[in-house]
């Protein structure tokens, strides 16, 4: 089975999820301090701390080299993306073409980038949902793995909305996950 490395920049709520489903997981990597570097920790799972800088300073293609220099160095066959926000350089997506993976709170592809939530709404869609998909040089774009729909309610905000789509993507993506090892294994 290959090892498998999920990255976060968030509340890590699906990370908790994943070590819950007791999905095999290697690696943590965080881009800044967060939630779910601690969620990792706690469940002593490995964890690599690599902060970035924000706006201009950011040299996207020197980070994302560091990046995959760690993965290899844990000879990572798998990486889970879990509400990980930094979008990485090309490089990346051409080593680890068809073992990257991402989970986005939209059916794609509706409601592309960070926002989606916020768009679903905006837009007055009355369903949203989840998509779970390889990940390539085009944001939010490779092959669809699986999705599943969620409702909007009539007062839904994006907290709510948001927390529907996360209480499937808890499920969803932990099973997508265990069955990709599976499959690579
Ligand atoms: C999820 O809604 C996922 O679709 C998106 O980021 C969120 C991660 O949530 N990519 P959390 O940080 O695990 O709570």
């Amino acid at each position: 089975m290959p090892k498998l490395a999920v990255p976060v920049s968030g509340t890590g709520s699906i990370l908790d999820a994943m070590i819950k489903y007791n999905v095999p997981i290697n690696l943590v990597i965080a881009d800044r301090p967060c939630r779910g570097l601690t969620i990792a920790k706690e469940a002593g799972i490995q964890t690599e701390f690599l902060p970035r800088k924000f706006g201009k300073d950011f040299d996207r293609k020197e980070y994302t080299r560091k990046t995959v220099q760690v993965l290899e160095s844990y000879g990572i066959g798998l990486i889970a993306m879990a509400g990980y926000m930094t979008v990485l350089d090309d490089v990346i997506f051409l080593r680890y073409r068809n073992r990257l993976i991402n989970i986005h709170p939209s059916l794609l592809p509706s409601f592309k980038g960070e926002t989606a939530v916020k768009d679903a709404l905006a837009w007055g869609v009355k369903v949203t949902g989840t998509t779970i998909h390889f990940a390539t040089e085009e944001l939010d774009q490779g092959p669809i793995i699986a999705q599943e729909a969620v409702p909007v309610l009539k007062n839904d905000t994006v907290d709510t909305l948001w927390e529907r789509i996360k209480v499937v993507e808890r499920r969803l993506y932990p099973t997508v996950v265990r069955q990709l090892l599976n499959e690579l294994a």
